[in-house]
């Protein structure tokens, strides 16, 4: 099995003005400065991208969008195109969040165009996948992961080295509700499966999936202990320096 970094990134969400969002960059570098064998980014708000990413010039920590349009510029009112992200310093980008499926109504395909759109642009994509509480309790939970996958990748390939799939089921987002670390690993296990069968099982074995969804400091090192967690989108505990500190470590090799 190839060996795979462990990536945390944070996703601020619509949260924190110019000041407080500076601050927390300011405040977490020095947390992480010497985390080691651990990959870390953070994804501000649209407003505040510029701002961060020259907070954290120089450091460990990379910066993220969290959306992407699928054009490089022009008439898409209120739009962010992938160029202009790298612009003002990302290299990732997130697509595809269940905020975005569920409350924008963004669907597989038009998540599809976008991961393309930024892939080709030059952005690393995490690209999230989940299922709801009623499609696992169900039964679907499967199906649905199978689903996201197959539509929301179609067509990548030697593109998607830069991609990393966050399974982030939705009942446990901002709930407090975490997945058990055999929840996590067993879907971790099936998302891995999809790529193979997908990109092939090279492909599969070194890709990265993280898991997302009320991680903690607290839940942080047994999720990661498995073999097939390798990192964390963090919403919630990413918007406290010493939380997300905390997470990375629990990481850190
Ligand atoms: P949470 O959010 O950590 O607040 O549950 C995770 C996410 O939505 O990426």
């Amino acid at each position: 099995m190839a060996a795979r970094t462990p990536f945390v990134a944070g996703n601020w969400k619509m949260n924190l003005l110019l000041a407080d969002a500076v601050a927390l960059a300011e405040g977490l570098m020095p947390l992480v400065a010497s985390s080691a064998g651990v990959e870390i980014a953070v994804c501000p708000t649209y407003t505040t991208l510029h701002a961060v990413g020259k907070a954290l010039a120089g450091s460990n920590i990379q910066l993220g969008a969290q959306n992407a349009y699928v054009k490089e510029s022009g008439a898409y009112t209120g739009e962010i195109s992938p160029r202009m992200l790298m612009d003002v310093g990302c290299s990732w980008t997130i697509i595809g969040h269940s905020e975005r499926r569920h409350i924008l109504g963004e669907d597989d395909a038009f998540l599809n165009e976008k991961t393309r759109f930024a892939l080709a642009s030059g952005l690393n994509v995490m690209f999230c996948i989940g299922e709801l509480l009623e499609e696992r309790k169900s039964g679907a939970m499967n199906a649905v992961l199978e689903r996201q996958l197959t539509r929301g990748l179609d067509g990548l390939d030697a593109e998607l080295a830069r991609v990393v799939v966050a399974y982030e089921p939705v009942w446990a987002i901002g709930t407090g509700e975490t997945a058990t670390p055999d929840q996590a690993e067993e879907a971790h296990v099936f998302v891995r499966s999809v790529i193979a069968s997908m990109f092939g099982e090279a492909a599969a074995a070194a890709i990265r999936i993280q898991y997302g969804g009320s991680v903690k400091p607290d839940n942080a090192a047994e999720l990661i202990s498995r073999e097939n967690v390798d990192g964390f989108l963090v919403g919630g505990a990413a918007l406290k320096a010493d939380s997300f500190a905390a997470i990375v470590n629990a990481c850190a090799q």
